[in-house]
């Protein structure tokens, strides 16, 4: 832990644009400085950097925040490794509190597991790399045409047929066998230690700071089962490890864009063929917890599954995740029988992008596939289909894209949108619901909500003025939350940073973007009549409450009851109606 001191002084001491500077050239403009956004490709200026209020924010991709989280998305790392890394330009020294007798444990322990995997990768790849029993392993290699560079790359290894090898080299090492026995990499039996990999080649695999956490290992033959991967462990748990992750950051950071895989060796194909912004899952579905870490290290997504059976399975699967994240996703489609590795090895590279190029999103394939399996032929298979597509369709966020899909859908099925919506309905839908959704999305962007938040920021007047009238009045919303923190921490210090360390707190991603957009746009506010945009605002924004009231009550319909959005909601209508019937 950092104390907050500490990562005050290093605040204080570094400027956002020295620290900007050295990844974007910037230049002055107003009271902002331009260049071109380092998170998504762009050829005219749209990030801004803001040096009075130390922030960041993009206008075209939305990132913003202060020089902490500028460095985390920057370089991958987490919040206090950021704070380290800008410690060490600004000279402050960091010293970390004390950690309590249960952390210290923790910390040795885990030390310890990556001394043993540390151990095990350089035993397995020294055995590949020149040992008499790693032969056949070589051969395999060479036949598949992984050379050595990829090998490195990878760390490569093999064990070899022996009962005990990795048990002998632990030991020799002075490793605590019952350490590594929680990695699962080697077991206690009757006749004592043996080794969980035997005659396998091995992939290590590693987290997203390139640390080995665990090992795949994969026969020589076609015998089963074909993979063994090491159990879940205290550092192991694969539903949140993408595989290739370390070595695909750079890649996926430069394009903004990740692509998914399903095997290691499609991982290691698309590598050798010069394609490296890709992950892969280890010999798992893909869960919620690997859809939000890719969502937070690119704005889109590819996925690049077999063209069998089970990998249409997988991408529609796949799919939902991508949609509850509202994260654009799209399905490359290889030729029948083909997977990546087999497709890059009989063509160039220039084929893969092409199909690339040609991926659908995700909902398109998924409806596609539907129709293909199940004709819509008879009203009963019309309606098989209509129940498969109606829970996913639910979960497509934005309206513009629900409307297109749901024309596309009754075109294909032959049937009238009404009778889709019907049955919709039917099935737990609502027509009100939809609206209610695309009313928070508008709502996203509201001028008046986003003039009166920067008011209250810029003119202390202009916050006592909103809490007298009552900020749950004048906001809702991702805005309302906002402005909320916003009072708070105003009322609590008068540092003038305090907003720029507020970025770091506010988990929403869009609350955030909300927030650094503010910050680097309100410049046209000074020396302005305060007083008279926040009537005007205020007025517009209360309008359009008031108007909200049905809306409100609509998805209040279809809340649950104990959640918390329904109380929020529940308070605001309540507000909102006693407001009424004042005016
Ligand atoms: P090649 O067939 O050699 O190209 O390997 P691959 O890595 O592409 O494997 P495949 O396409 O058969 O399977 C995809 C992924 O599923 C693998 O990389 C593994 O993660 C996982 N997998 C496949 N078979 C097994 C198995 O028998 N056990 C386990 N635990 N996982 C497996
Ligand atoms: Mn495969």
């Amino acid at each position: 832990m950092i104390p907050e001191e500490k990562v005050r002084e290093v605040a204080e001491r570094l400027s956002i644009v020295e620290v900007v500077s050295e990844y974007v050239q910037l230049r002055r403009s107003g009271g902002n400085f331009l260049g071109l956004c380092p998170f998504h490709g762009e050829k005219t200026p749209s990030f801004n950097v803001n040096p009075a209020r130390e922030i960041f924010h993009c206008f075209g991709c939305g990132a913003g925040g202060n020089a902490f989280s500028f460095v985390m998305k920057m370089e991958g790392v987490s919040f206090p490794e950021a704070v380290k890394l800008l410690a060490r330009k600004a000279g402050v020294e960091i010293e970390e509190r004390q950690l309590t007798q249960a952390e210290k444990k923790d910390q040795d322990e885990r030390q310890q597991f990556q001394n043993i995997n540390e151990l095990a990768a350089g035993y397995y790849r020294s055995i590949l790399k020149n040992g008499q029993d790693g032969a056949p392993a070589r051969q395999y290699l060479l036949q598949r045409t992984v050379g050595d560079e990829i090998s490195e790359a990878y760390r490569l290894g093999f064990a070899s047929d022996r009962r005990d090898g990795l048990v002998r080299h632990l030991a020799n090492n002075s490793v605590d066998l019952d350490a590594a026995l929680k990695l699962g990499i080697i077991r206690k039996g009757d006749s004592g230690w043996y080794d969980l990999f035997r005659n396998r080649l091995i992939f290590p695999i590693r987290d997203s700071k390139g640390l080995v956490i665990a090992f795949a290992g994969r026969v020589l033959d076609a015998s089963l089962p074909k993979y063994i991967n090491s159990p879940e462990s205290p550092v192991y748990h694969k539903s949140s490890v993408l595989f290739g992750l370390d070595m695909a950051l750079p890649t996926i950071r430069a394009k903004n864009s990740i692509i998914i895989v399903e095997g290691y060796f499609d991982h290691l194909a698309l590598f050798r063929a010069g394609i490296r912004n890709v992950v892969a899952t280890c010999g798992t579905a893909l869960t919620a917890t690997h859809a939000g870490q890719i969502k937070r290290h690119a704005e889109q997504v590819h996925m690049l599954f077999d063209s069998d059976n089970a990998g249409k399975k997988a991408s529609i699967r796949s799919m939902e995740l991508f949609l509850e994240q509202h994260m654009p996703a799209y399905v490359i489609s290889l030729p029948p029988g083909d997977d990546p590795d087999s497709f890059l090895s009989k063509n160039p590279v220039e084929a893969f992008y092409e199909r690339q190029n040609k991926a659908r999103p995700a909902f398109d394939f998924f409806v596609k596939s539907l129709l293909a399996e199940t004709p819509p032929e008879n009203v009963d298979s019309k309606v098989r289909i209509i129940d498969e597509i109606v829970p996913r369709f639910r979960k497509i966020s934005d309206p513009v894209e629900r409307d297109l899909y749901e024309k596309e859908i009754c075109r294909l099925l032959g049937i009238t949108t009404h009778a889709f919506r019907k049955r919709m309905g039917g099935m737990g839908l609502t027509v009100k619901e939809s609206r209610a959704d695309s009313n928070k999305k508008t709502e996203r962007w509201d001028n008046s909500q986003e003039t009166l938040l920067a008011l209250v920021i810029n003119y202390p007047e202009a916050r006592e003025e909103a809490l007298k009238t009552g900020v749950d009045i004048l906001f809702t919303g991702d805005y309302l939350e906002l402005a909320i923190l916003v009072t708070d921490t105003m009322a609590q210090t008068d540092d003038s940073q305090a907003l720029s360390h507020l970025t770091d707190r506010i988990e929403n991603p869009e609350q955030r973007k909300i927030l650094s957009r503010i910050m680097v746009s309100d410049a046209f506010l000074a020396d302005i009549d305060w007083r008279n945009v926040f009537e005007q605002c205020s007025r517009s924004s209360e309008k359009k409450a008031l108007g909200s009231i049905k809306d409100i009550a609509a998805r209040l319909a279809v809340l649950d009851e104990n959640s918390e959005e329904y109380s929020l909601l529940l308070k605001q209508a309540d507000t909102l109606r006693k407001r009424k019937s004042e005016l």
